[in-house]
């Protein structure tokens, strides 16, 4: 490659970068700073409720005082190992988080309101839900192998 070609391709890429950083801010909207990474994650949704109303998974899910509600504990370095590879407690053979494919994960499932779900859409209530940006943004950390990042 010529010194020349490589100067462009360094360029576009930086490009492609950032347009793609622009997309994910488009599309997360009550939280904008939320990245497919399970540090922003935990901040952005476990950890808070957002600017639309939507609840905070640890209003619930915690183990302080008591069972953490669905035996599921998404307190900040809890979540990774509550979440990554483990069964649901009430829909036996699903996996709440499996990496690489959130398909077949169940915590997607459940935040979606999948038909096929046992209890309730989350975060339980009437709602507001996550939107469909932040669960896109859940689905890509998923993908990109679910890592403790
Ligand atoms: C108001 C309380 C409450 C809030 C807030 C809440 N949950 Fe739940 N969650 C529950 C209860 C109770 C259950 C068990 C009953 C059920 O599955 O419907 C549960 C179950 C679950 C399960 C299934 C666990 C299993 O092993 O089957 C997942 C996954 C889950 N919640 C994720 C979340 C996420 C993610 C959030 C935040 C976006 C959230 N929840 C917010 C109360 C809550």
């Amino acid at each position: 490659m010529t010194r020349s070609a490589l100067a462009a391709l360094v360029v576009f890429l930086a490009f492609a970068s950032v347009a793609c950083d622009e997309q994910l801010r488009d599309i997360a909207g009550p939280t904008p700073n939320l990245q497919p990474t399970l540090s922003s994650i935990q901040r952005e949704i476990f950890n808070t409720q957002d600017s639309s109303g939507r609840l905070a998974c640890i209003q619930c899910h915690t183990n302080v005082g008591r069972n953490p509600s669905g035996g599921l504990n998404l307190l900040e370095g809890q979540s990774f190992a509550a979440l990554v590879g483990k069964p649901s407690l009430l829909k036996p053979g699903t996996i709440l988080v499996m990496a690489g494919d959130p398909v077949n994960s169940y915590l997607i499932h459940k935040v979606e309101g999948a038909s096929t779900i046992a209890g309730v859409r989350m975060p339980r209530g009437a709602g507001p839900f996550l939107t469909e940006g932040q669960i896109s943004i859940i689905r890509r950390w998923i993908q990109l192998g679910a890592k403790n990042d």
